[in-house]
């Protein structure tokens, strides 16, 4: 697939003045002789970075992460802007038009919706202004415009299909004969999707129940809600399910935060996970590996947003530093359980 090969697609930096909006003084062949990228000269780079929402906890951790990254490879924290788009589209493309303006001399957009990345792509192109995606990946015709025209745009992120095949092997090594609790022959579990527009909702709701279907597994879905990525949310609608007794035996959600409130839900109902139910999350927020090594959550899926964000501020100096970079740079998920959960938590305390 086209998409696919954009990962091996190298686009190499053209050194012009009006691409980088006039931000590099100095000639690219100073920049080479005085050792460009060096802290000295990075310090006087401008980065503008978007976030979707500041008011969600993965990318709370993802921002922090990005951030010191950025300071750590030699861009100075003032120089450094990182607005919080609110959830809103047009809100983000004042933002990245403002940030434009103020001259930064590269983008990082975390969509607030990644189908209309069109319009944030032909600002940054129009303005010469390297842009990096992360986080929720643009469909594959835009990523293709990218490499069809040598646009200087990239996209950071894991294939979240892979973190929705891992929910569903979490739940298949546990066995049918444990999970099928009322022991009908059939799976009953319930959905808590993200935001519904974000790929990684729609993967990971679509391959945790795929990978049980392919082993062979009989599903029967009781309940498929949006919780927007929210844990309140989850909590409500968990509560308000568990309220009418029907059967269930698994909840898939699409994060953790909403794992988090599933969990609330289920243990104010008096439910045991991994007696009662089975439960499960993406992410590996702290909070929830803590949640896993108790038991109290049966597992989750780390979204690791260290080497994510890390990879995301390295392709954006490489950007500055016009270097070769990449349009779309991967990562692995990983699957968290009893086995792996303290590994995991040593890694994101560290
Ligand atoms: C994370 C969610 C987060 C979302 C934001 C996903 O990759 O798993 O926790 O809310 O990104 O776009």
């Amino acid at each position: 697939m086209k998409r696919r090969l954009i990962s091996l697609f190298m686009a190499v930096m053209v050194a012009t003045c009006s691409m980088t909006g006039c931000g590099v003084k100095t000639s690219q062949k100073e920049n080479t002789e005085s050792g460009y990228g060096s802290g000295d000269v990075l310090s006087e780079k401008k980065v503008g970075v978007c976030i979707y929402q500041f008011a969600d906890d993965f990318m709370t951790l993802f921002r922090d992460e990005l951030k010191d990254r950025l300071v750590e490879k030699g861009i100075s924290e003032d120089n450094i802007e990182i607005l919080d788009s609110l959830n809103n589209h047009n809100t983000q493309v004042e933002q990245v038009k403002e940030l434009i303006n103020d001259g930064v001399d590269v983008l990082i957009v975390n969509p607030v919706n990644p189908s209309f990345a069109k319009e944030i792509t032909d600002l940054a192109v129009g303005a010469g202004i390297p842009l990096v995606y992360v986080n929720r990946e643009p469909d594959g015709d835009e990523e293709d415009r990218w490499v069809d025209n040598d646009y200087h745009v990239s996209y950071v992120g894991c294939d979240a299909r892979q973190s929705g095949t891992y929910q569903g092997e979490i739940i298949e090594a546990l066995g049918f004969d444990t999970v099928d609790l009322n022991g009908d022959g059939k799976l009953q579990y319930y959905m808590i999707e993200g935001d519904p527009e974000n790929i990684d909702s729609q993967y990971r709701t679509e391959y945790s129940v795929r990978t049980l279907k392919d082993s062979a597994w009989k599903l029967e879905c009781v309940g498929d809600e949006v919780g927007n990525w929210h844990q309140e949310t989850a909590r409500q609608l968990m509560a308000k399910f568990l309220e009418e007794d029907k059967d269930i035996e698994v909840v898939f959600c699409n994060n953790d935060a909403m794992a988090l409130g599933a969990l609330e839900a289920i243990e104010a109902d008096g439910k045991v996970v991994g007696q009662d139910i089975f439960l499960v999350g993406v992410d590996a927020l702290e909070e929830v590996i803590g949640c896993v090594l108790e038991g109290r959550i049966t597992g989750t899926v780390f979204n690791d947003y260290i080497s994510q964000s890390h990879s995301a501020a390295d392709t954006a100096i490489n950007y500055i530093k016009m270097e070769k970079v990449e349009h779309y740079v991967g990562c692995h998920y990983v699957k968290v359980t009893t086995k792996n959960a303290q590994e995991i938590l040593d890694k994101i305390k560290k």
